[in-house]
């Protein structure tokens, strides 16, 4: 259901279809909807918040500087928000309700359907192969899709592509992410639930020989030495960051580590059979339900800053690392989406599905606030 849809200006697109100048935010109260919604209406941009409450978006809309008449969308699912879209017709629509895997390609192609253009935060395996999936789609739309527009796949992902810049594919990559980020109190959430249970059934994965192939989730623990003299346990993990990495090196051989995943040796040793059994459909949903309404309290980050590097390697022996500094990750996260948004929404995507960097370069890190250290 729409309300109060008066919209301005119009453009047109490569595939003759026509969008308004709206950007859309589907999950406009939930903690990075709201971090997105603020800076796109600080920049100016119209913004409308979608979602399945009325009265919550328009205290998170309040909140965030909409203006109180602000018009907003009222869906509960992604097909309903999938409707809307193709009859609204916004130049972007950024998808923050999480599940990925399911809601990316629902929500994605009705912006397609209308020549507009998607962002989501989505760092897993299925999720981001199955939005890069849809680039020949996308180009013949006259659409941009960026996928993983957050710390996640971005901070590693800018690493490599910098590394990498004007030189020969290189032989290895290994990628490391250490998000730290502030907890808010109150139910974990849904699309956060999902995330979480969904990166158990993929387990761990990495490339070998120029093919993804299964590894054990939790695998390679190691201590990440950080600039600032900080420090953090990672492991191995299946994620958006991985695809990133062999995606923008070409590299046969890479691997990723997350400060995100089970370090124990109890909890890594339970892995596997975990991941079994949350493959079970109806025990998946049981378990995104019921981790989504556990209550967490308030948290500080636990270190000052997120990091994301890399240590790429050449045949010839050529070795080189590098680092992204970041803030709290969901504040950087927040901000790399608003970038990527307002970016598209002023015309400066290629027609594709892409991750961040591949999209619109490695600067785009340090444009949304964060700044490279070493090589
Ligand atoms: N790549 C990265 O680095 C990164 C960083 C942070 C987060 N993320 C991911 O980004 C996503 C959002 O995170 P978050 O912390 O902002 O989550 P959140 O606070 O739980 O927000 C989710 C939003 O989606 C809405 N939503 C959920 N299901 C919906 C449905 N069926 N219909 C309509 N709206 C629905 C929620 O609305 P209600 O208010 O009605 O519940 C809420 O506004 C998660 O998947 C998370 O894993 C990625």
């Amino acid at each position: 259901m729409t309300e109060s849809s008066e919209t301005s200006g119009t453009s047109g697109t490569a595939n003759g279809n026509r969008t308004n100048d709206e950007v859309w935010i589907v999950g406009a109260t939930g903690r990075v909807g709201r971090g997105v919604t603020a800076r796109l209406a600080a920049r100016g941009l119209t913004v409308v918040p979608v979602g399945r409450s009325r009265e919550r978006m328009a205290a998170a809309g309040a909140e965030a500087g909409l203006p109180a008449d602000a018009k907003v969308v009222v869906a509960d699912s992604a097909g309903r928000i999938a409707d809307e879209i193709v009859r609204g017709r916004p130049r972007v629509v950024v998808n923050t309700m999480g599940d990925y895997a399911t809601t990316a390609p629902v929500i994605a192609r009705a912006c397609m359907s209308g020549g507009g253009h998607y962002v989501d935060q989505a760092n897993d395996v299925v999720a981001v192969e199955g939005l890069l999936a849809l680039h020949d789609e996308a180009v013949r739309a006259g659409s941009t899709l960026v996928t993983g527009a957050g710390f996640g796949v971005l901070a590693t992902e800018a690493v490599v592509a910098r590394l990498c810049e004007e030189r020969p594919a290189p032989h290895r990559v290994r990628v490391d992410s250490a998000a730290s980020a502030e907890v808010e109190a109150g139910a974990l959430g849904t699309a956060l639930a999902a995330g979480i249970v969904d990166a158990l059934v993929a387990g761990g994965r990495r490339y070998e020989n120029g093919r993804q192939v299964s590894a054990r989730l939790g695998a390679d623990p190691q201590r990440l030495a950080f600039p600032d003299g900080t420090s953090a346990k990672s492991a191995g993990v299946a994620s958006g960051e991985l695809i990133a990495a062999h995606v923008v090196s070409g590299a046969p051989f890479v691997t990723a580590t997350s400060a995100l995943a089970p370090t124990t040796p109890l909890l890594r040793a339970l892995l596997p059979l975990l991941g079994r059994l949350l493959s079970v459909p109806a025990l998946r949903r049981r378990a995104v339900r019921l981790l989504g309404a556990v209550s967490v309290k308030a948290a500080p980050r636990p270190r000052e800053h997120s990091w994301g590097h890399a240590v790429v390697e050449w045949a010839d022996g050529t070795r080189r690392e590098g680092w992204l500094r970041a803030g709290e990750g969901m504040a950087y996260t927040a901000g790399v989406t608003a970038t990527v948004t307002e970016l598209l929404a002023g015309g400066s995507g290629r027609p594709g599905a892409w991750t961040p960097a591949a999209a619109l370069g490695p600067g785009l890190a340090t444009t949304a606030g964060g700044a490279f250290v070493g090589d």
